[in-house]
């Protein structure tokens, strides 16, 4: 009977011996893992992040005539710290109809020059190389390889909104 008891008094010092190194190894792990996940998160949150939905006031509605194109100003979606407090950006916004807007990037998708828009001819200039577009934005002619990107409009009350994004380059 007590060597029995004995026998299941070392058994369970055995098994609590075995269970508090179990115990380190998980802990320790827990420990390395914990460490690192801010490290991780630090170096990857700004990739995985969602940049906010930010909309720009670029003016009144009654501000544009249905059919005509013009520059906008505005500010950037997100002003990196390093450029500064605000960054801005412009796109050329055509009031399509009473209800109905296109915004498109200033920027040349070739090398990223500001793009005129000429009202006569109903093109988009770059003056850098010679790209030009169509009032669409499409490419007519030149070095540019994509359409000019645009931005989504929407008008709130009576406003007009433009959603800034940041330009891939190309
Ligand atoms: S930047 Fe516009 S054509 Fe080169």
């Amino acid at each position: 009977m007590s060597t029995e008891h004995h026998h299941s008094d070392n058994e369970q010092q055995i098994s609590r011996r075995q269970f508090l190194s179990r115990m380190s190894i998980v802990l320790g792990s827990i420990g390395a893992a914990a460490a690192g996940i801010p490290v991780i998160g630090f170096i990857f949150e700004p990739l995985l992040r969602k940049p906010p939905e930010v909309w720009r006031t670029v003016g009144l509605l009654s501000d544009f005539a249905v059919g005509q194109t013009v520059k906008v100003v505005f500010e950037d979606a997100s002003p990196l710290p390093w450029s500064g407090v605000t960054a801005k950006t412009a796109a050329w916004l055509r009031r399509e109809s009473d209800d109905k807007f296109t915004a498109y990037a200033i920027n040349c998708t070739h090398l990223g020059c500001p793009v005129n828009w000429l009202p006569k001819a109903t093109l988009f200039m770059c003056p850098c190389h010679g790209g030009v577009f169509y009032k669409d934005g499409s490419v007519a002619a030149g070095p540019p390889p994509k359409p000019l990107q645009t931005y989504p409009v929407r008008i709130s009350a009576d406003k007009v909104q433009i959603q800034p994004s940041p330009i891939p380059i190309t």
